[in-house]
Formats: C-alpha cells, sequence, structure tokens
C-alpha cells in the first residue's frame, strides 16, 4: 500500500512512518515543517518527502496522488502554545482536516484520523472516556482537535468516505520535541536546568509508548470500521510529580532542581481511556512503563546532537515566555 502520512517529520509521524516502511508499504511524507517538525526523524532515503501544509489544497493533491490511504498526524500540539495563541491550532486542526477529507471524497483514499484523549475532557478518578462518550473539550488545542474529529462521521454519513479516527493517551518515547513533560524534564534533568510543576503536580495521565501508539494507529488503518472512533491508551495512570520522581532516579538528577510554579490555566486533573474496543479487534500495548522510560531517557542521553541545537533556537525564547515568571516566584518542593 502507498500511504501518505501528514505531519510525518513530527514525533509519532515519524515512528508511524519506520513501522510502515518496515511492514512494506510505501511511504510519502507531507509536512509544513513547523518548529516541531524535523527531518532528521526521518529515513529520507526511504520516502518520498514533501514540504507543505495541510490546509493547502494544491500541497494535499500534489502529495496524495496514487496514494491508497492518508493517516493525518499534523497539528499544532501544546497545549501551552495554545494557550498563549490558538490562531493556527484552528487552521491545521478543523480548516486543514476538512481540505485532506475533501482529497479523500474525491480520490477514495483511506483516512485515519491521529486524535487525543484530551478532547473527552477533565475525567473524575474511577471514570473511563469510551468512543460514545460526549466530546468536552477544555483547551483552544483540545478544541481544535475535537472540531476536526467532528469533520469525520459527517464526511462518513454525506460522503461514504473510508475515515476511521484514533483517540491516543499521552505519549513518550525516543524523539519527542522537548516542550512536553517528558522530554523536557529529562533534558533539563540531564542539564542540571529547574523542573516546572504545574501546581500540586497531582494531575494524572495515562502514559502511552510511542510504538505502542504507533501499533494502535496501523491496525486502525487496516482493520478499522468506517465512521468509528478508536480510544489508544497505555494503562499507565500516575500523577504528574510520580513521572517527575522517576526522572530523577533515571537521570540520577537532584531533587533539588524540582520546583512548583504557578498551574497551567484551565489545566485537566486526569485523563483515563477506556480501550476494549480496540482490545477487541486485536490491540495490546506491550511497553511496561518503566522500562519504556528508561530506554527513553537512555535515548535522550544518547542524542545530545538531536535536542541540543533544537533546544537553542526558537526553543528558547518559547521557554523564556512559558517559565522565567514563573520560575521567578517558584517554590522548591517539599523533600
Ligand atoms: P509533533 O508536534 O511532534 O508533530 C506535529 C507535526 O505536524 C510536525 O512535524 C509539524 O511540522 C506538522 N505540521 C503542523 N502543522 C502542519 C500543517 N498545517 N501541514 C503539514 N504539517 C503540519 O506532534 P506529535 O506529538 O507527533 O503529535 C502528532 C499527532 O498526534 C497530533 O495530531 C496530536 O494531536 C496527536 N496526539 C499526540 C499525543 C502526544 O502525547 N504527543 C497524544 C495523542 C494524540
Ligand atoms: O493526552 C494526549 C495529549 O498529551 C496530546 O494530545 C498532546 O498533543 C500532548 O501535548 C499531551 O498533552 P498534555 O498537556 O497532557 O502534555 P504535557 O506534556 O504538556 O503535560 C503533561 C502534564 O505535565 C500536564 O498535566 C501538565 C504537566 N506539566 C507539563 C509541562 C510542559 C508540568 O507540570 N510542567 C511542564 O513544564
Amino acid at each position: 500500500m502507498r500511504v501518505l502520512v501528514t505531519g510525518g517529520a513530527g514525533f509519532i509521524g515519524s515512528h508511524l512512518v519506520k513501522r510502515l516502511l518496515a511492514a512494506g508499504d510505501d511511504v510519502v511524507v507531507l509536512d509544513k515543517l513547523t518548529y516541531s517538525g524535523n527531518t532528521a526523524n526521518l529515513p529520507l532515503d526511504s520516502v518520498e518527502f514533501l514540504e507543505g501544509d495541510i490546509a493547502v489544497a494544491a500541497d494535499v493533491e500534489r502529495a496524495a496522488r496514487g496514494c491508497d490511504a492518508i493517516v493525518n498526524f499534523a497539528a499544532e500540539t501544546h497545549v501551552d502554545r495554545s494557550i498563549l495563541g490558538a490562531t493556527d491550532f484552528g487552521r491545521t486542526e478543523f480548516f486543514g482536516t476538512q481540505v485532506l477529507l475533501e482529497e479523500v471524497r474525491r480520490s477514495g483514499q483511506r483516512f485515519v484520523q491521529v486524535s487525543t484523549d484530551e478532547v473527552y475532557g477533565d475525567l473524575e478518578a474511577g471514570g473511563f472516556s469510551t468512543e460514545e462518550d460526549p466530546l468536552r473539550p477544555s483547551s483552544p488545542y483540545s478544541v481544535a482537535k475535537a472540531a476536526g474529529d467532528l469533520h469525520i462521521p459527517a464526511y462518513v454519513r454525506t460522503f461514504g468516505v473510508n475515515a476511521s479516527i484514533t483517540r491516543g493517551s499521552n505519549t513518550y518515547g525516543p524523539n519527542q520535541y522537548p516542550e512536553k513533560l517528558i522530554p523536557l524534564f529529562v533534558t533539563n534533568a540531564l542539564d542540571g536546568e529547574p523542573l516546572p510543576v504545574y501546581g500540586d503536580g497531582k494531575q494524572i495521565r495515562d502514559w502511552l509508548y510511542v510504538e505502542d501508539h504507533c501499533s494502535g494507529i496501523e491496525l486502525v488503518l487496516r482493520e478499522g470500521k468506517p465512521g468509528e472512533a478508536y480510544n489508544v491508551g497505555g494503562g499507565n495512570e500516575h500523577e504528574n510529580i510520580e513521572v517527575i520522581e522517576l526522572i530523577l532516579e533515571l537521570t540520577g538528577a537532584d531533587r533539588s532542581l524540582l520546583r512548583h510554579v504557578e498551574d497551567r490555566p484551565g489545566h485537566d486533573r486526569r485523563y483515563a481511556l477506556s480501550t476494549e474496543k480496540l482490545q477487541r479487534v486485536g490491540w495490546r500495548p506491550s511497553r511496561d512503563f518503566r522500562e519504556g522510560m528508561r530506554e527513553t531517557v537512555e535515548w535522550y542521553r544518547a542524542n545530545r546532537a538531536w535536542w541540543e541545537p533544537i533546544k537553542s533556537g526558537e526553543f528558547r525564547r518559547y521557554y523564556e515566555r512559558q517559565y522565567a515568571q514563573r520560575l521567578r516566584a517558584s517554590t522548591s518542593s517539599p523533600a
């Protein structure tokens, strides 16, 4: 099969690209190379790479020519950045997804929309989001993702396109841009920089190793039903502070680096997914959380050449804007 992977130069997309190549598929990547897109994530001699925008029909038409399927990862992906300004989020997530679906409507490719557990919103202790739950997004990022998702059932019903949605939980592993909790804290810990914990650090996320996320997406690509959504969750619920303690242990960094800083506005306390539906199709996550974290820390330790240039460029200006004031007003963590 020839597959167009949009956003394939980013973190999760680049892992799916390598997985599809290993399975014998031909791969085309269309990526705008925003701050988080990086061609160093890709085996450029094995894929056809096109720089372009999913919100531009001519770019999509050119990339999709001759493809049997499209998997859409392209998105603005950081909640904190969406709080600073969300215009690009709406353009890519809502309008860009529609442009892709117009291509699918015309040319008949199989389509998978890669979405997130954040569209279900904040969860009470004990509950699990199922695919039938209403969408209650609470950040500008998750609103944009939910808006993109809403196109899929509408295009399936109205035009009969062959499209499905995956909704993944918090993903970690090699090649993740160092703005998200795990790669930011691992690289800061390796550099002896402060670790800015939002609020009390007791927010809960369900952590999913990137290869497990990609095996779920691949299964939905090959066997998912039109109009259906499938949750992909790791079954690894942890408070942020537990994850951070593990990072301190695995990097050998000192606890004195921990700083409790002003919380993220509107911060969701907990996400958790029921994955029974995808398990019925045959999917299981295989990576133990501690083992996945150990491999991830080792990858960042061994690949400074990948992340050091990133952290000294646009990232530095973003970091100052996001954290400088918060860190000045921070308190250290109780021992
Ligand atoms: P990422 O930021 O590493 O990658 C996003 C990629 O999309 C980048 O390569 C970027 O250049 C590209 N892109 C952005 N706008 C584009 C546009 N208009 N046209 C073409 N390319 C564009 O993000 P990621 O963590 O790999 O996330 C990939 C997808 O998975 C996103 O849709 C995200 O919502 C979803 N997701 C992420 C997680 C997670 O924890 N990281 C969990 C669940 C779902
Ligand atoms: O749940 C899936 C989502 O996970 C994806 O859809 C998003 O693309 C991805 O960014 C991620 O969103 P989160 O907001 O959950 O991830 P992040 O890594 O930014 O934060 C994880 C938790 O850590 C969250 O409770 C906020 C907290 N945090 C984060 C950062 C960056 C901190 O305490 N300090 C920080 O500096």
